[in-house]
């Protein structure tokens, strides 16, 4: 049976991107030697690595003043080295969820933290907004999609102090002025390549103005200045993401890749919105184009075990909700094709029929 991978991370990436990935574990650009196995210094990979930073840069549109990154340690590293060479006094951070809060947690080791504005109130199920920038603050630090609550920017704002971002879960899904961010990063382990790898896009002027001495692989000079290769990168997850950037350039960019997200995800929110025995847990104008949550309606919350095994004997594959949520949530990422969202839809549909006759 068909499965349709609606994983929260790490998740389903182009076929093709596997394909030539597969190959590349057997032989690697005509070498006959294994990606696995190949040195990372040599003009293969040099190559893969110069690719992916132009495909990145061309395709999210990034300006010449700023440099890109990959790096080994996932997002959670990235939170404490951010904080490590920017946070000299004090930081501003907007409190969208678990992974805003473990990144303030982190930055709090190495100075003050204000919380600028929060969605815990109604358990994150919002995007804080209009709310105040002090001008006294190191950075400005943002989750734009919040993989666990479905909850997502859907502009870039404007900061009078440098505005950080983390993208991992909305990476490359949609047009961003990159030119309002002084850092963006992620985890790469959503819209791009296996875990493993982060990517980190910085504007140049910040690497003059880290705070602290620190230790050598922590610094971002360190990875600027050495091109991603100061120690051995994460060789397999970079070609991934470099195959996943060739597949996005091949369907048309991330204008065509927004159109097919919004697509996906109105598909899959009208029939939330529609079907009587779901409805959404986010509102409106907050809603996540990645990652799509959805509850029982009151009164029918006992059906949810039900449904899930419904639908995974028709072959949905990662949509139950994360524990903090509950119920369902089915990411929609880049490479998750139409028909998947499509049967997803079918399965709400014929479960409805089976319930409500
Ligand atoms: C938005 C966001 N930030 C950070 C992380 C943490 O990433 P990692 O597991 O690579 O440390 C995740 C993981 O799902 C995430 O969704």
């Amino acid at each position: 049976m068909k499965k349709h991978n609606f994983s929260a991370g790490p998740s389903v990436l182009p076929e093709v991107a596997l394909e030539n990935a597969a190959k590349a574990i057997f032989d690697f650009a005509g070498t006959g030697i294994s990606v696995l196995s190949y040195s990372h210094r040599s003009k293969e990979f040099e190559a893969v690595l110069a690719e992916a930073k132009a495909l990145f840069k061309e395709l999210l549109n990034i300006p010449d003043n700023y440099k890109i990154y990959f790096v080994g340690g996932g997002a959670s590293t990235q939170f404490f080295h951010i904080p490590a060479n920017f946070l000299g006094k004090k930081a501003g951070y907007v409190n969208t969820g678990v992974w805003t809060k473990k990144a303030i947690k982190e930055a709090k080791y190495y100075g003050e933290v204000e919380v600028v504005a929060s969605s815990e109130d109604k358990n994150f199920s919002y995007i804080p907004k209009g709310f105040e920038i002090p001008a006294d603050l190191d950075y400005l630090y943002i989750c734009t999609n919040n993989t666990i609550y479905g909850t997502e920017y859907k502009v870039d704002i404007d900061s009078p102090v440098p505005l950080f971002a983390d993208m991992s879960s909305d990476i490359l899904s949609r047009p961003v002025d990159v030119s309002k961010y002084a850092l963006i990063y992620g985890g790469a382990q959503k819209n791009l390549a296996p875990a493993g790898v982060s990517f980190v896009i910085i504007r140049e002027d910040m690497l003059g103005k880290v705070v602290r001495p620190l230790p050598t692989m922590m610094n971002v000079n360190t990875h600027v200045e050495n091109d991603s290769m100061f120690n051995t990168p994460p060789v397999f997850p970079i070609f991934v993401l470099n195959e996943t950037l060739k597949w996005l350039k091949s369907i048309g960019g991330v204008d065509e890749m927004y159109r097919r997200n919004v697509e996906k995800a109105e598909l899959l929110y009208n029939e939330i919105d529609r079907n009587s025995l779901f409805r959404p847990t986010v509102a409106k104008e907050d809603r996540s184009l990645m990652n799509i949550c959805f509850v029982m309606t009151e009164g029918n919350e006992e059906l949810a075990p039900e449904f899930l095994e419904f639908a995974k004997e028709r072959g949905m594959v990662g949509i139950k909700g994360h524990r903090l949520v509950g119920g369902f949530r089915a990411s929609c990422y880049n490479a998750l094709p139409k028909e998947s969202v499509e049967a997803l839809v079918a399965c709400m549909q014929e479960f409805e029929a089976l319930k409500t006759k």
